[in-house]
């Protein structure tokens, strides 16, 4: 954190939002070089992140620390100088807040006690909720207080579809065959499952806000496994809502929808949602989005994080043609998914670089 204070940086605190690149692209300008920043920027690519984590082995308290949430937030900027920082979190603090038993463990990923019918969402508590999760309003604070100013904290949630996943599969899926059979055959007592998630997470995005984070996105990272009925009643509708709530008390506060893998459903998607932006992931075809998506709203993504991995021409290629593609509107440089962990640093300096090197002019 030292190096942080040494630049001076002035309070976040106190500068309009409404000015930020990354704000404006959200609200529907087109601003060039695109504002920019990656899913999962704070995380284990990085090497300085390794060694914070190091101090504390267990995930979890390590989300809760806000010493540490708030350095792990901050290294990416430090390191990178991105448009957006991504509160340090997990989508997986809501199912911990609730009472549900949450470990991550190591190499294995998240392991949860699993729920599979009505009668088991009787042990969830609302109560203690905002308690629970005040060491994550308390980072939201410390992270305005360092952050530059002309940088936007994001906060986010996952969405109710994606985190029932983790809740009733106990974990990590590759079919998700007991949330979506549960969804099928007992659609009412699932909607109570997906029901408390709405409430508590829109109470949770509203304290995040008031917090001081001026961008919300809403992960749905296993939106994409839902056949277009299913989709609608258990990604698009519940997302709906919580952006409902959101805008009833913060109406100027942008979000971002990312339902992964949503295919063509993401232009039914970007219409009835209430998003601002919606995040696509790598196998939507640029062409196809800026003609149907960008006149809805700001598009984000959806470079390959592979192609990230990789590297070197494959990558440039990459980058020219998504900001070919999406220059013209309004639009926010990101990936299709997640950093991933192997990642070199220089791939995602070399990534910087490129984008704030172009304008419209260079591609013609
Ligand atoms: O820069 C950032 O984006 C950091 C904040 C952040 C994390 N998780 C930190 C994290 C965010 C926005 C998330 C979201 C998240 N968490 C999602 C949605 C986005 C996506 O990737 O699809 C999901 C599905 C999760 C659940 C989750 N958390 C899993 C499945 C795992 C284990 C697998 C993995 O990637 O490690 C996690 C752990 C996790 N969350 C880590 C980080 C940095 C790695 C934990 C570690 O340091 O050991």
């Amino acid at each position: 954190m030292d190096k942080l204070n040494h630049i001076d940086w002035s309070e976040n605190n106190m500068t309009s939002n409404v000015n930020k690149k990354f704000i404006r692209a959200l609200k529907g300008e087109a601003v060039v070089p695109p504002p920019l920043w990656l899913m999962r920027q704070a995380g284990r690519h990085l090497e300085e992140y390794r060694a914070l984590r190091a101090k504390n082995k267990n995930f979890l308290k390590f989300c809760y620390s806000p010493d540490l949430a708030t350095e792990a937030t901050l290294q990416p900027i430090l390191r990178y100088g991105l448009d957006a920082a991504i509160l340090f979190s997990d989508i997986l603090v809501i199912p911990d807040a609730l009472g549900q038993q949450v470990e991550f463990v190591s190499r294995e990923g998240p392991k949860l006690d699993p729920v599979s019918k009505a009668e088991d969402l009787k042990i969830f508590d609302r109560s203690g909720l905002h308690d629970h999760l005040a060491p994550v309003y308390e980072t939201i604070t410390r992270i305005k207080k360092k952050l530059p100013k002309e940088t936007s904290l994001i906060g986010f949630a996952g969405a109710p579809w994606t985190v029932a996943t983790y809740m009733v599969e106990g974990g990590s899926s590759k079919d998700y065959q007991k949330t979506r059979t549960w969804a099928y055959q007992s659609p009412q007592s699932f909607s109570m499952l997906i029901d408390l998630l709405v409430d508590t997470t829109s109470d949770y995005l509203i304290r995040q806000i008031d917090a001081g984070v001026e961008a919300i996105q809403i992960f749905d990272s296993w939106a994409g496994v839902l056949p277009p009925g299913q989709f609608e009643q258990w990604a698009l509708a519940p997302v709906k809502e919580i952006i409902r709530r959101i805008c009833q008390s913060h109406p100027d506060i942008p979000v971002i929808g990312f339902p992964r893998g949503a295919g063509f459903q993401y232009v039914k998607y970007a219409k009835e949602a209430g998003v601002d932006a919606v995040s696509l992931d790598s196998t939507v075809p640029v062409e196809w989005a800026a003609e149907n998506i960008q006149p809805i709203c700001a598009v984000q993504g959806n470079l390959d994080n592979l192609a990230l991995l990789a590297g070197g021409e494959i990558m440039e290629q990459e980058v020219c043609r998504i900001l070919q593609a999406f220059s013209g509107g309004p639009f926010v440089f990101n990936l299709g998914h997640g950093i991933l962990p192997e990642t070199p640093v220089p791939h995602v300096e070399r990534l910087v670089e490129l984008v704030r090197a172009r304008s419209t002019q260079d591609h013609g």
